[in-house]
């Protein structure tokens, strides 16, 4: 078994326990693989984005806040990284930077982090097309749309006449 795929048994081991199972393994395998598509679109390294994925929002499943998740989750990130083996501090140290940062969508950071921060915003408006974007998530999404040429999203189901 390589290391990303222990981290996500780690990662799995963890979301098993949290009251909203569904969503946190949709969400967090969910960026992880939208981080490794972009991390592959811009020539960066996509384990290690793979790896920030799984690992962005583990406080918030393991412990059911989402209160300073980031920070929270980046030091969690940090614990499980060292105990799993296999990555090195320097890597470590670039995951768990792009985790503590990824709330701060409106700020441009390090390569790594705003793939993160990207894979976020993806997994969130592909989990549930006819959604409204989550709040400062649009000038993202409409980034990710012009890099990926993907089309504009239904209207929401609420504006469509007959929902
Ligand atoms: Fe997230």
């Amino acid at each position: 078994m390589n290391r990303l795929e222990r981290l996500r048994e780690a990662v799995d081991e963890i979301v098993e326990r949290a009251a909203d199972r569904r969503s946190g393994f949709a969400h967090l395998h969910g960026v992880a693989a939208a981080a490794a598509l972009l991390a592959l679109r811009r020539g960066e390294d996509a384990e290690l984005a793979a790896a920030a994925g799984l690992l962005h929002d583990v406080a918030t499943y393991e412990t059911g806040s989402a209160d300073d998740h980031a920070a929270r989750s980046s030091q969690r990130a940090r614990q499980i990284l060292g105990l799993l083996r296999g990555f090195d501090p320097a890597e470590i140290d670039a995951v768990c930077a792009a985790i503590a940062s990824h709330s701060d969508k409106a700020n441009v950071q390090d390569a790594l982090s705003e793939v993160l921060k990207d894979a976020d915003v993806l997994e969130h408006a592909l989990s549930n097309p006819l959604a409204s974007l989550l709040e400062g998530h649009a000038a993202r999404w409409e980034a990710l749309r012009r890099e990926l040429a993907l089309s504009v999203l239904p209207a929401s189901a609420a504006d469509r006449p007959g929902e």
